[in-house]
């Protein structure tokens, strides 16, 4: 393995990890990889026959390899296995070099990270990566964000390995500090909403309406087709055609009930939580996984717990027209949601995120790659400080014209007893954020009421509060 050679380095050869790693080679960059799993080296070096990559089985080797100063990529689990790794790089980097943390972190230990590392000289990089296995193999949507120095070393490759979308990179500098792993972080948020979502309309039509495998295939195929594209939508109605080699039957209908998740949802909506900004429908998806995970008792209560019964959702074709539009609606209010606490975060962190630039490299190679996004990009284009996706002309008007279908849709699914709750929370979100009035000033009543909290006035400047009569 020849010394100070490779001008990349990957640490993490799992699948994300190699198929980066993969990838860099097939746009000529010279890479060297280390895991401190041999058998993942081993299968690096089986792949990577013949081009210039490097697979190297310890951390000397490997930092060996690179040409200074080192630009390493770190693609390892989120949490300490972060931590495990750059204190074993530590001691054979040198100032200049550069780690570029390529996993789902939590946005503040990289602030941390890179506050602990810029002390030692050594640059740090917190870059969100989406696109799964065969993303990070062909062209995933990469998210950098740190210093701008750090990354107009890397910057090359960064885009050059990322997916196209009109020839343009998806990837580009979204920020300082941490603004890469909280851009990833929202659009983790988005995808659970989306999910939740196209999940419902499942349900709906699946129970509802008493759709085969075979028709879901059909109406997800033709939504995909429409303004409803989406790769969420693309690979749903794949699934339902998936037969399980073990049974013969669909694949999707022998899949446990359960959604796992690993926590970046949940993270948009704690710190969502915590910016006082509503993203209703994302917080809905978190929950709806949680509800999932209670399997025995939800069979226990399905036995003691009578409703309707789910089913006689209307009229087939009219139901489906409506679901459609139903369904793109609450699409276009997730993703403003999520815009929207791009937004505040933008200004609380110090970000300065390009919104419209935000929404163009999530156009490609990303799990929540969308149609939409064009639209939404466009937004931005028209008004840089735009406050919400729901205000623009043109999305507002996509959502307006499709809010009647959203209502009966989520009435209907209450009404047979099927739960919607990213539907219904896309609905509220929408009718909360239209309403120049909400019944808030209860609540502030309330509150002086019973703890002297005082209150503001509409009609007069000032706080005050009141001895309500208890009488
Ligand atoms: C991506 C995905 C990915 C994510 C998972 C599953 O953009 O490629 O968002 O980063 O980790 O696919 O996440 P959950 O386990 O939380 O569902």
């Amino acid at each position: 393995m020849d010394a100070r050679r490779y001008e990349v380095g990957m640490v993490g050869l799992g699948v994300m990890g190699r198929n980066l790693l993969l990838n860099m080679a097939d746009h000529g960059v010279p890479v060297a990889g280390y895991d401190k799993d041999p058998a993942q080296v081993a299968s690096l070096r089986r792949e990577a026959e013949g081009r210039a990559v490097a697979a190297a089985t310890t951390v000397e080797e490997f930092t060996a390899t690179l040409a200074p100063p080192r630009a390493v990529l770190l693609l390892v689990p989120a949490g300490p296995p972060v931590d495990a790794v750059i204190g074993a790089l530590l001691p054979h980097l040198a100032p200049g070099d550069l780690l570029v943390d390529a996993g789902n972190s939590w946005f503040k230990d990289t602030d941390l990270r890179a506050h602990a590392l810029g002390g030692r000289r050594i640059g740090f990089l917190g870059m969100g990566v989406s696109g799964g296995e065969q993303g990070a193999r062909h062209g995933p949507s990469l998210m950098p964000g740190g210093s701008p120095d750090a990354y107009a070393r890397i910057r090359t490759v960064v885009e050059a390995v990322a997916a196209r979308v009109d020839g343009e990179p998806c990837a580009t500098y979204l920020g300082p500090g941490s603004a890469g792993h909280y851009v990833k972080m929202v659009h983790n948020g988005i995808e659970y909403g989306l999910m939740q979502a196209i999940a419902e309309s499942y349900d709906l039509m699946r129970r509802g309406l008493g759709l085969s495998d075979d028709e879901l295939c059909e109406v997800y195929d033709g939504w995909n087709r429409s303004e409803l594209a989406c790769y969420l939508i693309e690979i749903s109605a794949r699934i339902f055609v998936q037969v399980d080699p073990r049974t013969g039957k669909r694949l999707v209908d022998v899949i446990l009930d359960e959604a796992k998740q690993k926590g970046t949802g949940m993270w948009t909506s704690q710190n969502a939580m915590e910016l006082g900004t509503p993203v209703p429908t994302i917080d809905a998806a978190v929950t709806a996984r949680a509800l999932s995970g209670l399997e025995p008792e939800r069979v226990e209560a399905s036995r003691a717990l009578a409703g309707p019964r789910p089913a006689g959702l209307g009229e087939r074709a009219e139901t489906l027209a409506s679901l459609r539009n139903a369904l793109y609606a609450a699409m276009i209010i997730t993703f403003a949601q999520g815009m929207a606490l791009l937004r505040r975060a933008s200004d609380v962190y110090g970000y300065r995120l390009p919104l419209g630039e935000v929404a163009a490299i999530w156009r490609g190679g990303c799990i929540i790659r969308a149609a939409l996004l064009e639209k939404v990009r466009g937004a931005y284009r028209a008004r840089p400080d735009l406050p919400n996706l729901l205000v623009d002309p043109a999305l507002a008007r996509e959502v307006m014209m499709r809010q009647q279908d959203l209502r009966t849709i989520v009435s209907r699914g209450a009404g047979v007893g099927i739960p919607v709750p990213a539907l219904a929370a896309s609905l509220a979100y929408f009718d909360g954020y239209r309403s120049a009035w909400l019944p808030a000033n209860l609540i502030q009543a309330q509150r002086d009421f019973f703890g002297a909290h005082t209150y503001e006035r509409a009609d007069a400047p000032g706080v005050f509060h009141t001895e309500w009569s208890h009488g």
